[in-house]
């Protein structure tokens, strides 16, 4: 709890710098030794172009990231992680977007994002810092998830701004951590700014978690369990004894036919969380309270796709009309149909912390890789049925 409040003053004094434009250009940095001379180059994975699995190429002279704000800090990769949206990245999903995000004047229009680096998740230990950064100093360990448009943690170091960074529990170790950044983030936006839920207010709430099993569903259930609510999941069978032992109250088997049926005959839900989509989009609002508020989210959203296929202004258009449709068709029934997304968060992390280091939360991890291994760990993915998280030692064991 001390260490939790201290925190969050740091936080928001750290919040509380104003960047000038006068600051805007190149920093040199207080904490590491400056008279030591500088990397320019590091080992990465990364791809020139978009593309299956042989576009991943492994290198040593990939940029060394620079800190180009002074609210930034360089981290030592020492796990990264996996998720879904690296798959989908390496084959050019949300590039539209991404591209405006790294590239907001458009200078380089043809290859600009190139070499690009994918990893969502790191856990490592800070190296540099810019010169606003008062949270953290060299040798930190932390853990972080890395925004889409930024660079990955498949590679030596990786830079981020200080508010998406947080102190790593210290009761993992560098490739359990790497398996909750991302999906802890996703999560956390997710049942806190789309859901409205809080340590105070799930006590008891009914709540249906699809895809229960794989990364995002693992750590909603704990999450969830840990607030007092009751979990139904839904993945298949040979799951089960996995989201009973995160705390999943009642377990429901899709592969096995029928799954909507087989849910119509439950009490009906407060909240449903779907990272599955598509069909279920059609059945499972439908198993929510009446009229009560409740709240049907799904993380399985059209927006970059529609970014990708129509440019970004027309592509924000088309999701903000599908979005509207849909809310209102369902508010017409008395449920509310919202999207959840990703977001970044230092300080949701070092809430997630507090849980972890409380034993309220285990990171599930699937499958460990060593660095030379990164294109087995994306056949991993690509091949599905996840059970938890795909994680990468960037550096050895990962178990300093
Ligand atoms: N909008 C955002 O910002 C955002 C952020 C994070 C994730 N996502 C999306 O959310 C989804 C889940 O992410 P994740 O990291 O949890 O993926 P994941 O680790 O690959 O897990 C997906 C899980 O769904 C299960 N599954 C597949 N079909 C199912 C069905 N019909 N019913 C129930 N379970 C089913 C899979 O297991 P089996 O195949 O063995 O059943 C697997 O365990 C992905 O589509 C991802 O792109 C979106
Ligand atoms: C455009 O690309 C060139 C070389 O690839 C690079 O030096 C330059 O900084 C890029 N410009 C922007 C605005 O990203
Ligand atoms: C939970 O509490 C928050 C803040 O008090 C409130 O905004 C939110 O609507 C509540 N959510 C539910 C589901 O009761």
């Amino acid at each position: 709890r001390k260490r939790l409040s201290a925190s969050l003053a740091c936080r928001s004094a750290c919040s509380s710098v104003t960047v000038t434009k006068a600051l805007r250009k190149p920093v040199l940095f207080t904490c590491s030794s400056a008279s030591a001379p500088r990397a320019t180059v590091m080992a990465a994975w990364v791809i020139d172009s978009y593309g299956p699995n042989e576009v991943l190429r492994f290198t040593e002279n990939a940029p060394f990231p620079a800190i180009r704000y002074p609210n930034e800090v360089i981290v030592k990769v020492l796990s990264a992680g996996l998720n879904p949206i690296d798959l989908s990245m390496r084959g050019g999903y949300g590039a539209a977007t991404l591209r405006m995000r790294r590239d907001p004047l458009n200078v380089n229009r043809s290859g600009g994002e190139f070499p690009l680096i994918l990893g969502r998740d790191v856990s490592g230990v800070v190296m540099e810092c810019g010169l606003s950064v008062t949270c953290f100093r060299p040798g930190d360990k932390v853990w972080a998830a890395v925004p889409p448009w930024k660079q990955g943690s498949l590679a030596e170091f990786v830079v981020l701004s200080g508010n998406e960074v947080s102190l790593k529990p210290g009761s993992l170790s560098h490739p359990e951590a790497a398996a909750v950044p991302y999906v802890a983030s996703t999560a956390w936006s997710t049942l806190v700014n789309s859901a409205g839920l809080n340590k105070d207010n799930c006590s008891k709430k009914r709540v249906l978690i699809i895809g229960a099993s794989g990364g995002v569903g693992t750590f909603a259930i704990q999450m969830v369990k840990a607030w007092g609510g009751h979990v139904t999941a839904v993945c298949s069978q040979n799951a089960e004894g996995l989201v009973r032992g995160l705390g999943a109250d009642h377990v429901v088997d899709y592969a096995t036919g029928a799954v909507d049926i087989k849910l119509k005959t439950l009490d009906k839900f407060d909240l449903i969380l779907d990272s599955v989509g598509g069909d279920t989009e059609r059945w499972a609002p439908g198993l929510l309270k009446p009229w009560a508020g409740a709240r049907y989210i799904t993380l399985v959203t059209p927006f970059l796709r529609n970014t990708d296929a129509l440019g970004v202004a027309d592509g924000m258009m088309q999701s903000a009309l599908t979005i509207a449709t849909k809310a209102l068709k369902h508010f017409s029934k008395g449920v509310h149909y919202r999207w959840g997304f990703f977001a970044p968060s230092g300080p949701a992390l070092d809430e997630v912390r507090e849980m972890v280091d409380a034993g309220q939360i285990r990171p599930v991890v699937e499958q460990q890789f060593s660095f030379s291994q990164v294109p087995q760990a994306f056949l991993k993915l690509e091949k599905g049925h996840a059970r938890g998280k795909v994680v990468v030692s960037v550096d050895g064991d990962g178990i300093q």
